[in-house]
């Protein structure tokens, strides 16, 4: 097939390629996450982090990184003008060496300036061509299992070219599964990872986010003062552990470094919120990460309290558009709690992720950095202050 590039699947401590994928905005991070894993990250494009290495160490990024959406071994890259290419390019590829007849599969589609606008026919013919190739190479076609197959099949329609990808943890790694307490306006656990890491939070200060919902940048940044890979959260099982050629001896390894590179954190980390359902909840998901000795929940108006301590990061997810309560003055709520920073929280350095810009402006003081982010289909700032005594008015 012209232009194919397929990838071998190579059990065998051999190099393979991969994907990280990542929210708009958080390319650099997952890429500085993979160099932490002694891995060489790139090309770096739009949502994605490429990287080559052996499949133990996949093993570990899959275990240890925050703030990708997806880890994909990557297994095919075509071009795909038009359906017919598409359909062939997708049943060329080795299924037969991946899949046998008592595996599951699925496919999920994204599709983005392609031949077709619709995620679910893509990955319905993406579907027929895995099929198709088994029935005709194995004599039978493995089932489909949309919620927890051995193999879930992610390919990318962009630009007239199509990527396949073999997901390793078989679902999106945000889902660390502490979530026991679901709230609407809790933020994805991956960015909640990644404004930690923008904000260079490495567990060695204070920790505080006084407007804290859920608990979600709390208990990320509690496993990062205790060192503890996302990957160890929850009891989760992984897809990869049903591949072909899955290395148990080398997997557990991975996983006995990760539990050994755990601590107690040195230093506290606050939760506290002016809802009392929304601290419950936030001590629930706490405790259900192992961090519950960690984080500390209380209920407070952050308009009205001092600072948990004498400095430290402030990291919080404020309010915004629908998430707040009916007949809340959003406006009257960032001022107020900009005069709170300024008149409280000399000595700590905030970062504040904002959707609306003329909310954001009410805050009053002039951040020392703005950062372009992505919330789901959203776009936010964080806005990071360091406050001081006399912290610059804008
Ligand atoms: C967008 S949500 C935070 C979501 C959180 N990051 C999560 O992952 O669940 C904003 C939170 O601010 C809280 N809030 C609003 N006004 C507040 C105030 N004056 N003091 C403390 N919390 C407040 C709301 O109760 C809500 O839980």
């Amino acid at each position: 097939m012209p232009g194919a590039a397929l990838c071998c699947y190579n059990h065998n401590g051999g190099a393979m390629r991969f994907t990280a994928l990542a929210a708009k905005g958080l390319e650099e991070v997952v890429a500085g996450e993979l160099r932490g894993l002694g891995l060489l990250p790139g090309p770096v494009g739009p949502g994605a982090v490429g990287f080559q290495g052996s499949l133990v160490q996949a093993y570990r990024a899959v275990v240890h990184l925050r703030t990708a959406r997806r880890l994909l071994l990557d297994f095919g890259d075509f071009p795909a003008a038009d359906g017919r290419a598409y359909y062939e390019g997708v049943r060329a590829l080795p299924w037969e060496e991946f899949l046998t007849k008592r595996h599951t599969f699925a496919v999920e589609a994204s599709v983005r300036d392609s031949f077709t606008g619709h995620s679910g026919y893509a990955a319905l013919r993406a579907k027929d061509a895995v099929a198709d190739r088994c029935r005709q190479a194995l004599g039978a076609r493995p089932d489909v299992d949309r919620e927890g197959p051995a193999v879930r099949v992610c390919v990318r329609l962009a630009e007239g070219r199509c990527s396949v990808g073999l997901d390793l943890a078989g679902r999106p790694l945000h889902k660390r599964g502490y979530r026991v307490r679901p709230s609407p306006a809790a933020l994805n656990e991956t960015l909640a990872a990644g404004l930690l890491l923008l904000l260079e939070y490495d567990g060695e200060r204070p920790f505080c986010d006084p407007f804290c919902g859920s608990g979600t940048l709390a208990v990320e940044a509690a496993l990062i003062a205790s060192r503890t890979a996302p990957g160890l959260v929850g009891g989760r099982a992984f897809a990869l552990e049903r591949w072909p050629g899955f290395d148990r001896r080398a997997w557990e390894r991975v996983l006995d470094e990760a539990r050994e590179a755990r601590r107690a954190p040195p230093c506290p980390v606050w939760a506290s919120d002016k809802d009392p359902g929304a601290v419950r909840a936030a001590a629930a998901n706490a405790a259900a990460a192992g961090a519950g000795a960690a984080v500390s929940t209380a209920c407070r108006d952050a308009l009205r309290t001092a600072p948990p301590g004498d400095g430290g990061l402030l990291a919080s997810n404020l309010p915004y558009g629908d998430h707040a309560g009916v007949g809340e003055n959003l406006g009257a709520l960032y001022a107020g709690f900009g005069d709170a920073l300024k008149r409280r929280w000399a000595g700590w350095k905030a970062g504040l992720l904002c959707g609306e810009p003329s909310l954001a402006k009410r805050i009053g003081l002039r951040p020392a950095r703005r950062v372009p982010l992505w919330n789901g289909p959203a776009e936010v700032r964080l806005l990071v202050f360091d406050l001081y005594e006399g912290s610059r008015r804008r």
